[in-house]
């Protein structure tokens, strides 16, 4: 019989709770008509405020780190003979609070209230662990705001370089200027490493179609493909839509349509690949005007690095071949690369025993959990996107499959509790598959 049939009475209890919350914190938006909460926004702030009184309820100690990560600290209530406790490590739980445009209510914050369910449970029993467990609310996972995502697990995994605090946002603002202004203190980014945790675990929503094409509620993820992110600028010139023949055009958005076309044909014929042109900005922008200039984002995706490198380069040698025949200038800057990245083959397998019949799946998005796993021994476990929509408000997830997720993540935790912490997980190299 699968163990993924039926929640137990208290993650039923506490998945209503997750749900009630995620309704809450998804009217959160810095944007009156559509869902929207960008790094360090005043709705990030309401959101810090309604987790830290989550975090109150189950004793979890609230702080925020200096990348604006929230996070809620849980005395591990050890009972054993502190002389024989191994030394009181700490396992991380959680994921981003971060939103896209136009967002859903679950990508991210479902997670971290999975997380706070979890140890709600366990100080409702008063179970003692012989960890400490630290649920973490991420900080800029999308990269909306400043362009480059994963700001927030970046710093907590010890990977964050001091550089990225010159980035700007739309506005000229730094990231260090945001930071202090959010209340946060940059130069306490040591302090955010906590890369000497026992572990990360992070539940996600899959944002794509194949749980549900198994019907299967909960999914195990092996690995997180790869992805580079692109920022292109073709420059070519404005003139007058009325009197410039079309023989002496240098028009920016005839060849970004040229690039864009042969961006999908490129990732249709090959296999695995994926890529979207997200943004595309026309300047001057006038109807009479021929466009003299095109700002257009790649985001590229494989679980190979080798085919997404190779991807890459044949895209920039196509756009520099396309630019030099029509007389425009170039600008084709990588703005951020994650490589393909496996998770922790003793924590996956740990998972697997709680789930022993979920599918084992590879993440097509990105988490924390791709940047964790280069210092901390992580895993991910998808929860079903039942109609497989994501960055979309029809973003849905089903009650009973949260309430799985709860009792998988438990079970997971007090197996780590029970098979002592000797058995130290592998260090991230030793990876599952
Ligand atoms: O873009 C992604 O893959 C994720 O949603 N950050
Ligand atoms: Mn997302
Ligand atoms: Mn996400």
């Amino acid at each position: 019989m699968s163990n993924l049939s039926s929640a137990s009475p208290i993650a039923t209890k506490l998945a209503r709770k997750v749900m009630v919350r995620c309704d809450h914190l998804g009217a959160l938006s810095d944007d009156g008509s559509v869902r929207f909460r960008p790094f360090l926004s005043p709705a990030t702030a309401r959101v810090h405020e309604a987790l830290r009184g989550y975090m109150n309820l189950s004793e979890l100690e609230p702080r925020v780190d200096a990348l604006g990560n929230l996070i809620g600290h849980y005395e591990s209530k050890y009972t054993g003979d502190i002389m024989q406790a191994p030394s009181v490590e700490t396992l991380l739980l959680g994921s981003h609070i971060d939103t896209v445009v136009n967002a859903g209510k679950y990508d991210g914050i479902l997670g971290v209230l999975v997380s706070l369910a979890v140890v709600e449970a366990f100080h409702e029993r008063a179970q003692a662990l012989p960890f400490d467990i630290e649920v973490v609310a991420f900080s800029e996972e999308e990269g909306v705001r400043f362009g480059v995502p994963f700001l927030g697990s970046l710093a907590v995994s010890g990977q964050f370089d001091e550089s990225l605090f010159e980035l700007k946002d739309d506005g000229g603002v730094s990231l260090e200027q945001s930071l202090v202004d959010f209340g946060c203190h940059p130069a306490e980014l040591p302090d955010a490493d906590l890369r000497d945790a026992l572990a990360f675990i992070e539940v996600h929503i899959e944002q794509g179609p194949y749980l549900a094409s198994v019907d299967a509620p909960l999914g195990i993820v092996t690995d997180i493909a790869g992805q580079s992110r692109v920022n292109i600028v073709l420059q070519g010139s404005a003139g007058h839509a009325g009197t410039t023949p079309m023989n002496l055009r240098q028009d920016a958005l005839v060849a970004a349509s040229m690039f864009i076309c042969e961006v999908e044909r490129m990732a249709k014929a090959t296999d695995g690949l994926v890529a979207t042109v997200g943004q595309l900005q026309v300047t001057p922008g006038a109807i009479n005007v021929i466009p003299g200039e095109v700002q257009l984002s790649l985001d590229l995706r494989h679980p190979d690095d080798s085919v997404r490198t190779w991807a890459v380069r044949m895209l920039e040698q196509y756009a520099t071949s396309l630019c030099h025949a029509r007389g425009l200038q170039l600008s084709w800057q990588i703005t951020s690369e994650q490589v393909a990245t496996p998770m922790s083959a003793t924590l996956t397998s740990q998972l697997e025993r709680a789930l022993y019949d979920a599918p084992k799946l590879i993440s097509g998005a990105g988490h924390d959990a791709m940047v964790m796993a280069k210092t901390i021994p992580t895993a991910l476990l998808f929860v079903r996107s039942p109609n497989g929509i994501s960055h979309h408000p029809d973003e849905i997830v089903d009650e009973r499959d949260v309430a799985l997720a709860i009792d998988a993540l438990l079970k997971v935790i007090e197996t780590l509790a029970t098979t002592g912490l000797s058995q130290r997980l592998d260090t991230p190299g030793e990876f599952y598959g």
